[in-house]
Parts: C-alpha cells; structure tokens; sequence
C-alpha cells in the first residue's frame, strides 16, 4: 500500500466520474496530461492555457483524439468558449513545469475563472481544484480562492491533502442539491 499523489487522486476521481456522456474543461491545460486522461473517458473536452507552448504540447499529447479542444486564452474567458454545461471542471494552478515560473495563475483571474466555470457546471457536476501552496503565490491563491468558496452555501467542498507543510491540495466542489419537501 502507499500514499497518492493529488494528481492521482484527481485522475481517480476522473475515473468514477466521468462517463462517455461527459462535458469536461481542463482550465489549466499545461503539458497536457490531465487533457489527455480526460479525452480518454469524455465526450469531449475543452483545453484552456494562455501559452502558446503550453497549446502545443497539449495538442501533441492528445493528437489521436478528436474529441478535444485546444484554446489559446485565459480561462477567465471560459464562458466566451463554453455554450453548455459542463459535467467536470480541474484547475491544476501554478506555472507549467520546466517552463516560465514568471508565468503562474493569479489569485484574482484564478477566482474569476471558478466563478465562471461554477455558473455553467452542471447541477450534479464536479469542480476540481489543485493548489500549490508550497510557492508564495500559489499560497495566497489558495487562500483567496477558499476564502469566497467557503462563504458559499450552496457549495459542498471536500478536501484531500498530505498533513505535510506546503504540500498539494486538492478540493472536490459540487453544487448541494435543492432541499427535497
Ligand atoms: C501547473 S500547470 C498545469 C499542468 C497541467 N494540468 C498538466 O497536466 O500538465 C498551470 C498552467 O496554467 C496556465 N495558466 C496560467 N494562467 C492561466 C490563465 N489565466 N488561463 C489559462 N491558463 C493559465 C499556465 O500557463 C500553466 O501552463
């Protein structure tokens, strides 16, 4: 037995989760490989990252699916992109690894873009949030993000997390369904 990483935590949640029939939106697109475990699985998927690089190397990574699709733009602007509702959402915050650290998700734009992602998630759909509070602003993101979450009724947050200083997080967000009479 061992311990998981969030990275699979996330994907395992992916595996319980989502089905033939799912919408899905990588936020954070990267190198592509949350894009890639989800195009194995979805319906379709939207890819967002406001690095050309970053583009490529997704699109490299899921070239034999064609169920993807590929957006040069911030995630801010889900909404722009999205005319459905989405059945998962992740955000892998942070900067791409082996790439720029100047260019990382900033807690302003990052909570903006939840806020988007959660007006057009399905009812019973899932948001998936991984924070690297073991970087300065990765701390303060996850702070200003939970900060607002926290203080929404009509959200059931979850959380998995090593009990190490500075490690991953990752919260599992859904919307609580209506109270029945
Ligand atoms: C930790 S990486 C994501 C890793 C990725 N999920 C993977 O599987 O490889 C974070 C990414 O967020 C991107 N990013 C930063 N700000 C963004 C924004 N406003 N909109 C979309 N992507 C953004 C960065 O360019 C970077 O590629």
């Amino acid at each position: 037995m061992r311990h998981i990483t969030i990275t699979q935590m996330a994907h395992h949640l992916i595996d319980i989760n989502v089905t033939a029939e799912s919408i899905c939106a990588d936020l954070t697109a990267g190198n592509g490989n949350d894009t890639l475990y989800l195009a194995k699985k979805a319906k379709h998927v939207y890819a967002f990252d406001i690095q050309a690089q970053a583009i490529e190397n997704t699109k490299e990574k899921v070239k034999e699916y064609t169920n993807v699709t590929c957006i040069l733009d911030s995630h801010v602007k889900v909404k722009d992109y999205i005319q459905e509702t989405l059945d998962f959402a992740i955000f892998n915050f942070g900067y791409l690894p082996k790439g720029d650290k100047n260019i990382t998700t900033m807690k302003e734009t990052s909570l903006q873009a939840v806020q988007n992602v959660l007006d057009i998630l399905h009812p019973q759909g899932l948001l998936c949030l991984c924070f690297y509070p073991g970087h300065e602003e990765g701390a303060k993101e996850k702070d200003y993000v939970l900060d607002y979450l926290l203080k929404q009724e009509q959200l059931l947050l979850s959380h998995y997390h090593t009990l190490q200083p500075f490690a991953p997080e990752l919260y599992l967000i859904s919307k609580r369904k209506e109270k029945q009479l």
